[in-house]
């Protein structure tokens, strides 16, 4: 039987680690990365129809294609018989900001196609960006080569995080450009940790190799940090300019959201669990 409609949430990805270990001759760089998904995260909707179509709304929708240039349509095209559909995106995440937006996008759409279809997904989704497969999960994995290596890692503590961009887009390959050590450690093996800070003090001696290019950037991701300082880690996710400050409870993770949103009323803040 073929679904009537399908909604699925396209989280929020956020990168706990980043290390960029080496790059690839086509450019595209080596990564090790700890990928773990927010709770908050754009809407996809899909309804049959005779056409395929891209409807974008919601309170970030501003600026956000709803043409081809959509991973949502690009998604959509991947399947072997592309058939119509009404898609409706309603957008809660912040464009080119580290939280994997279009990538998660692009995931949800996939999973909410093949839903409606009856259709396998698509070979090759590492074409519509590095971050889909992980995407696709979504749950908290390692990704290393491009983004196509994922592995199960020990399950994460009860984890809560302050997400904070500021407003400030931050293309990716700009980044990539502005690093200069190419070739760094990989990331450590992540130890089956009971709590926050136990797993936040194992965070904080990995790296985001991201954070200093996309701070030279875009200084404001510094005053961004400072201000989660008072979390048990604060860094950038991505290749920017989103940061996340780690929380040991909802409660300290709701109280430090409040207190960046009365400093900094523009910044859009989410208080969420990690998983
Ligand atoms: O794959 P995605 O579209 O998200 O990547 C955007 C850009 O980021 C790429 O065009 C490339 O410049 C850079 N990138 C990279 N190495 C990766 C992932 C992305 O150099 N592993």
């Amino acid at each position: 039987m073929k679904a009537k409609a399908v909604t699925r949430l396209a989280r929020a990805k956020i990168n706990l680690t980043l290390h960029v270990t080496g790059q690839r001759e086509d450019g595209y760089h080596l990564l090790d990365s700890l990928v773990a998904f927010a709770a908050v995260g754009d809407v996809v909707h899909a309804k049959p129809a005779t056409d395929l179509s891209l409807r974008v709304d919601g309170p970030l929708a501003k600026g956000v294609p709803t043409d081809e240039r959509n991973l949502v349509l690009q998604a959509a095209a991947l399947f072997d018989c592309p058939r119509g559909a009404e898609i409706h995106l309603t957008k809660h995440l912040p464009n080119a900001a580290g939280l994997g937006g279009g990538s998660a996008d692009a995931a949800a759409t996939l999973l909410a196609l093949g839903e409606l279809w009856d259709e396998p997904l698509p070979d090759d989704l590492l074409k519509l960006g590095a971050d889909v497969p992980v995407c696709i999960a979504p749950l908290a994995l390692r990704m290393r080569g491009v983004g196509e290596e994922l592995s199960i890692i020990p399950p994460l503590p009860d984890l809560w995080a302050v997400l904070v961009n500021p407003g400030v887009p931050l293309e990716t390959p700009p980044v990539f450009k502005a690093l200069q050590q190419k070739e760094n450690p990989p990331m450590g093996q992540v130890p089956d940790c009971t709590n926050a800070a136990e797993f936040a003090e194992w965070c904080a001696a990995q790296r985001n190799d991201l954070q200093a290019p996309a701070i030279a950037l875009a200084p404001v991701i510094k005053d961004v940090l400072e201000a989660l300082e008072p979390s048990l880690l604060a860094r950038m996710s991505g290749s920017g300019a989103s940061c996340f400050g780690l929380c040991a409870s909802a409660q300290d993770a709701e109280k430090l959201a409040a207190k960046i949103r009365a400093a900094h009323p523009q910044w859009w803040i989410a208080a969420t669990t990690l998983s």
